[in-house]
């Protein structure tokens, strides 16, 4: 059986569980496509996961590659396929036990789209999660119409910096809240304002909104009841907000897990081929710097997205 290299876990715990292995290549199944992996993105999940503070992954799921998005290349297709032939760019979100660590995956066909024409490998792969959670908190959720206001929290990292061009591709007028060193991008990506979370407060200096979208959660997110006008809604990828506040204020509250889905990809795709979301790469590591790369991502300044280059 041919191998492969992937970065596996067998126990939750630091970056030492990380391991880059060989393993058995997959075959694709009748509704499969194995890809040629070229990158992966490194998502918050990743490193929550290897810790075991993701419920959708237990001890019985162990051993597991980590990883939930990819851009690569069709190397082979399973006996029910005709959509895609070898030698197809594409880009994926995979579900939650899937690992995009590894430098083949055999994926359902259902969850492949064609990746933007200008982009390149490393950047296709840091679209699928970050994008399509962008995108389910915005307008799945949040429903965001045009000329309504949005106050996207944290628009400096992953998923805000594409809710930030989503929201104003939309037509939304859009603030965000970010670290000073995002302000810049944050205005660059089309905020009409922006908040700098370490100096300001923004329920001192923004007027009423229609939608938040929480990519922060605990106080930022309570403290976000208070800009929402009557009938408004606060979305958040971190819990469910409280019920309670949200009556009082007479807003929804809605908390949800972004979900694979190939249409809204594909979506997301077509603005990237229209030149008007722009993908921001904080750093491209190697596969076998798997553990830097989490680090990096939790505990520095990221600007955008970090991702794994597989080959
Ligand atoms: N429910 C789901 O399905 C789902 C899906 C995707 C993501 N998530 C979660 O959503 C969160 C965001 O994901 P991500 O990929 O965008 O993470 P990320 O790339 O790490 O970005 C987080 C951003 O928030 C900024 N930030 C930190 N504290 C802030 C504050 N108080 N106010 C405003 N901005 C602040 C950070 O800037 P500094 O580094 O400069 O502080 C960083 O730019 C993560 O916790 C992730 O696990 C959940």
């Amino acid at each position: 059986m041919p191998s492969m290299r992937a970065v596996r876990i067998h126990e939750f715990g630091s970056e030492n569980v990380l391991r880059l292995e060989r393993v058995e290549r997959p075959e694709p199944g009748g509704h499969e496509v194995l890809i040629k992996v070229m990158a992966a993105s490194v998502n918050p999940v990743d490193w929550k996961t290897r810790k075991g503070e993701y419920a959708m992954v237990g001890e019985d799921d162990l051993p597991l590659t980590l990883g939930r998005d990819l851009a690569g290349e069709v190397a082979a297709v399973g006996n029910r396929v005709s959509e895609f032939k070898v030698g197809d760019r594409i880009f994926a979100m995979l579900d939650a036990k899937h690992g995009g660590y590894e430098e083949f995956a055999s994926i359902p066909v259902s969850q492949l789209v064609g990746m933007p024409a200008g982009l390149s490998f490393d950047e296709a792969a840091a679209v699928p999660l970050a994008g399509m959670t962008a995108w389910q908190g915005l307008f799945q959720n949040g429903n965001l119409k045009a000329g309504q206001r949005v106050l996207i929290h944290g628009g400096g990292g992953g998923v805000g910096h594409f809710a930030i061009q989503f929201a104003k591709a939309k037509g939304a007028w859009v603030a965000t809240t970010v670290s000073p060193a995002d302000a810049s991008l944050a205005k660059e990506l089309g905020a009409d304002q922006v908040i700098d979370y370490h100096s300001e407060r923004f329920e001192e200096v923004i007027d009423p909104v229609d939608l938040v979208l929480d990519l922060i959660g605990g106080e930022t997110q309570d403290r976000s009841f208070a800009i929402l006008k009557e009938g408004g809604v606060i979305v958040s990828t971190l819990g469910e907000p409280d019920k309670a506040a949200a009556e009082r204020s007479k807003v929804r509250a809605v908390g949800f897990m972004v979900n694979p889905n190939a249409r809204q990809l594909a979506e997301i795709g077509e603005l990237i081929d229209q030149g008007k979301v722009n993908v921001v790469l904080h750093k491209v590591f190697p596969l076998e710097d798997a553990a830097a790369a989490q680090r990096a991502l939790e505990q520095e300044h990221v600007q955008g997205k970090i991702v794994l280059r597989v080959a």
